[in-house]
Formats: C-alpha cells, sequence, structure tokens
C-alpha cells in the first residue's frame, strides 16, 4: 500500500493548467458507443478512472488507444458490441453505469452489474431505471445485475426527475438521442459535463435543444457519426488548486478552465477575502492573510459542488470565525470532517451539518482518505499543518488527479509517495 507523506509548509506559488474533467471524459468514452467507426477525445485526463473505462470498452468489443502524453483516446466501435458490463469493472469504478443508455439503445439490451453502495453514499439507479422504462426499455435487477431491454427499439416519451441526477440525466439523453420520437427530459442536471456531453452528442449528429439548461427536448435520429471531440476543462480539479493556494495562504494561477463554472465558488472565496483574479482561460488565486470562515450548502449546479465540499471543511477548519458546511447530495460525504478533527480541526458532525471554528494552524497526525475528494483534501490540510501528516487514499487520488502529488511538489510544496506495510490489525468497529 502506498501513503502520502505530507510536511506542512509554507504558501503554494506558481502555475497549474488543468486537462480535461474526469466526469466529461468518462461519459463521453461510453457517448462513443453510440455511433460505429472512430471516435476521438482529446486533453482526456491520465487517470485511473479512464484506464478503466477503456478496460470496459475494451470487453464490450472495441478497440481503444490511449496516447497518455498527448491526451487523446481513440475508440473504435464495431457494428455490434457486447452488452455486458461485469461486476469487477463496475464495482471498480461507478461511472461504469454510463454505459446503460448507450447500450440499451445500440444493441436493444444491457445488462449492467449494479454497482452497490460507495464511500460517499447509497447512490441509487432507480432515476436510470425509471427514465429508460419510460422509454419503452423493461428494466429489471438479475443475479446482481441491471439488465435493460427494447428489442424493438425505445421511443421517446416524456421524463420528470425527481431530482437533477448527473448520471440519470446523462444515461437517459445517451438512451434518447437513438430513440423514435421526442423525449423531453425535466429537471436535467446542468452540469458543465453534462452539456459537454450534450455537445458531444449534437456533432454527432444527435437532435438537442436547451443544452446546459434543465429541460433538454431530444429527437431521436437513425443513426449517429463519429467524431473528434475535446474534454470540457475540469471544474473540480481546478477548484481543487484554488483551494489549495488558499489553505496555504499562496499565490497559484489555474489555467485550462472556464471560470464561470465556478461562479459560486469563487464569489464564496472572495467574500472571505480571498483575491481571485479572473482571466479567459482560469483564475489568479492569492490569499496573503487569513481569510474569514464562510457557509456552504451543496447544490446541483450552478450551486456548491459536492465534490468541493471536502476542501471548504478544510478551508474553514483553518479560517477565522464559524461556519456550517451542509451536504445535501450525498449522506456519507462527511468523512473529512472526522479526519480533520484528527488533525486538531473544531469541528463538529450533526447529520449533514458539519460546524467549525477555524483554527490558526492544524497539528499532522496520520490520517485516511476514503474517497477521491476525501483523500486530495486530506494532502491539502496536511500542507497546513504543523508537522509530517500522512495521508492513506493514494489509489483513490490516483483516480480523479492526474499526477496530484507532482502538480504540488511543482508548487513548493513537499508531498511524496511511500509504501507502507499492511497493519495486522482490523479497523475498529
Ligand atoms: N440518486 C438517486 N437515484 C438515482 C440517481 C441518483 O437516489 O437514480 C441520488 C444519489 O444517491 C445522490 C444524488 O442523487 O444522493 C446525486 O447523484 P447524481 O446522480 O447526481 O451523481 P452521480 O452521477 O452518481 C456524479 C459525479 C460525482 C458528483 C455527482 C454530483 C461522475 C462519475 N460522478 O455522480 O463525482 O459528486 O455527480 O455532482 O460523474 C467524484 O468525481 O468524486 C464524484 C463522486
Amino acid at each position: 500500500m502506498e501513503r502520502f507523506r505530507v510536511h506542512g509548509g509554507g504558501p503554494l506559488t506558481g502555475e497549474v493548467t488543468v486537462v480535461g474533467a474526469k466526469n466529461s471524459a468518462l461519459k463521453l468514452m461510453a457517448a462513443a458507443l453510440l455511433a460505429v467507426g472512430r471516435t476521438t477525445l482529446r486533453r482526456v485526463p491520465d487517470i485511473l478512472d479512464v484506464a478503466i473505462m477503456a478496460e470496459l470498452l475494451r470487453r464490450l468489443g472495441c478497440t481503444v488507444d490511449h496516447d497518455v502524453a498527448a491526451g487523446v483516446v481513440q475508440i473504435d466501435v464495431p457494428e455490434r458490441p457486447d452488452h455486458r458490463a461485469d461486476y469487477e469493472l463496475v464495482r471498480a469504478m461507478r461511472a461504469s453505469i454510463s454505459v446503460l443508455g448507450p447500450l440499451t439503445a445500440r444493441c436493444g439490451i444491457a445488462d449492467v452489474a449494479v454497482p452497490g453502495g460507495d464511500a460517499i453514499g447509497s447512490r441509487g439507479l432507480d432515476m436510470h431505471a425509471d427514465g429508460l422504462t419510460r422509454l419503452g426499455a423493461t428494466v429489471h435487477v438479475d443475479h446482481g445485475y441491471l439488465v435493460a431491454e427494447a428489442p424493438d427499439g425505445l421511443v421517446g416519451a416524456p421524463v420528470s426527475l425527481d431530482f437533477p441526477s448527473v448520471g440519470a440525466t446523462e444515461n437517459i439523453l445517451m438512451a434518447a438521442v437513438l430513440a423514435r420520437g421526442t423525449t423531453v427530459i425535466e429537471n436535467a442536471a446542468r452540469e458543465p459535463e453534462v452539456a459537454d456531453l450534450a455537445r458531444m452528442l449534437v456533432a454527432m449528429g444527435a437532435e438537442i435543444e436547451g443544452v446546459g439548461s434543465s429541460s433538454l427536448i431530444i429527437t431521436g435520429v437513425d443513426r449517429l457519426s463519429p467524431v473528434d471531440h475535446e474534454v470540457v476543462g475540469d471544474r473540480i480539479a481546478a477548484g481543487t488548486w484554488m483551494f489549495a493556494a488558499a489553505v496555504t495562504r499562496g499565490d497559484v494561477v489555474v489555467r485550462g478552465f472556464d471560470p464561470r463554472h465556478l461562479e459560486f465558488v469563487i464569489d464564496k472565496l472572495v467574500g472571505a477575502g480571498v483575491v481571485v483574479d479572473r482571466r479567459p482561460d482560469g483564475v489568479r488565486v492569492t490569499c496573503p492573510r487569513r481569510p474569514r470562515s464562510f457557509d456552504v450548502m451543496t447544490l446541483p449546479f450552478p450551486g456548491f459542488p459536492t465534490d468541493l465540499q471536502p476542501f471548504a471543511l478544510v478551508f474553514d477548519a483553518l479560517a477565522e470565525g464559524s461556519a456550517m458546511v451542509t451536504e445535501n447530495l450525498f449522506e456519507a460525504r462527511f468523512h473529512t470532517a472526522s479526519e480533520l478533527a484528527r488533525l486538531g480541526a473544531d469541528v463538529r458532525v450533526d447529520g449533514h451539518h458539519a460546524l467549525l471554528r477555524g483554527r490558526e494552524r492544524l497539528s499532522a497526525a496520520p490520517v485516511v482518505g476514503s474517497d477521491i475528494r476525501a483523500a486530495a483534501a486530506l494532502v491539502i490540510a496536511g500542507l497546513a499543518a504543523d508537522g509530517v501528516t500522512t495521508v492513506e487514499g493514494v489509489g483513490h487520488v490516483d483516480r480523479g488527479y492526474p499526477s496530484f502529488d507532482a502538480t504540488l511538489r511543482s508548487l513548493g510544496a513537499d508531498v511524496r509517495r511511500e509504501r507502507v506495510e499492511e497493519v495486522p490489525f482490523a479497523p475498529a468497529t
């Protein structure tokens, strides 16, 4: 097992350029299944989840080439792909579920393993299943697999989502583009990654109105063509580096993303006394003195993103004043709070609220990151702690951030990976 060894230190300074968004690239790879032939994706991040999605597509009969240095993935899709996504891959990466919509549309059947709960919550699939059912598929769970069948093809229909789920919107959208007739998705997710997917589908020949809005009108077409598409810049990675700059009271230029995708976060940081200078392709973040804390309530886009909530906890743990952070999307996403308490943060969790009173400095300790964002946030907390913090969860970070520790080192941080022996004790229950 590996862990990060983080020396608390001074401000981060320098420049970072983010690549394409993980949560877009994975869905664009799944969307390639909708067209026979070669799809080319550019600015694809070199992360473990992309390698898992590539493996999944290979097992479905596609040929996938990933030129890591160039950030280019090429996917050759056969006339008749296979339609089964095994548990082994789905449990390794939940986003595998995004092949459900395209496979049902292309093959008339899809069997995708049910991923089960994970570190951030139970994460139901009811809206994915209901949406495909509305489009005429029969959907049931069979021996741990979600099976969707539409042997005579899908038929467009109105679909109203109870909640603007990112994954459900994407799956229904990818199914509807090849359905007969018109589908209207109401209360659709508006995340920039969903809009990126819709834009690629339109380039492939899909008919979609309302891209970027909560009402998507899709008129099905018979066939789509493969395209060459550049993945939208990773706003969550960008937000990560912005918080890292603020927490260490540094000076960092973050490029490669559209600041309008982080409007809410930027407003919060500015209100707290962090200087955020917007540029066409990013921001410069400087934080010369201790900022004030701010309340956070996570919400679907354009609200405060749940993926940046762990970083807000770190920020508030160190800022001046008290703050309440409310998590509205995932019921189990406060793992970072209890680990921050190990670093000396004054934080209490009550249901889906965390209450924090800022401290000038944290105190280094061994901690465990339970998911991609939690582990990354704890490394950043370690930069603002006295002494050496070790963070388990390197594998999680590698799933979502290309060269995470190398990027931190380029900004002046002292962060290394080290191998550790497995401890022969069971964790406390
Ligand atoms: N939900 C249901 N039923 C459904 C679908 C969703 O109850 O059928 C619930 C979920 O349990 C959750 C809420 O709705 O409580 C929101 O889930 P959503 O479907 O919007 O999220 P997702 O598609 O599973 C994506 C990202 C997450 C990100 C969320 C919210 C990917 C691969 N994942 O997940 O990213 O937090 O949207 O923006 O796109 C990450 O990158 O670390 C990550 C977890």
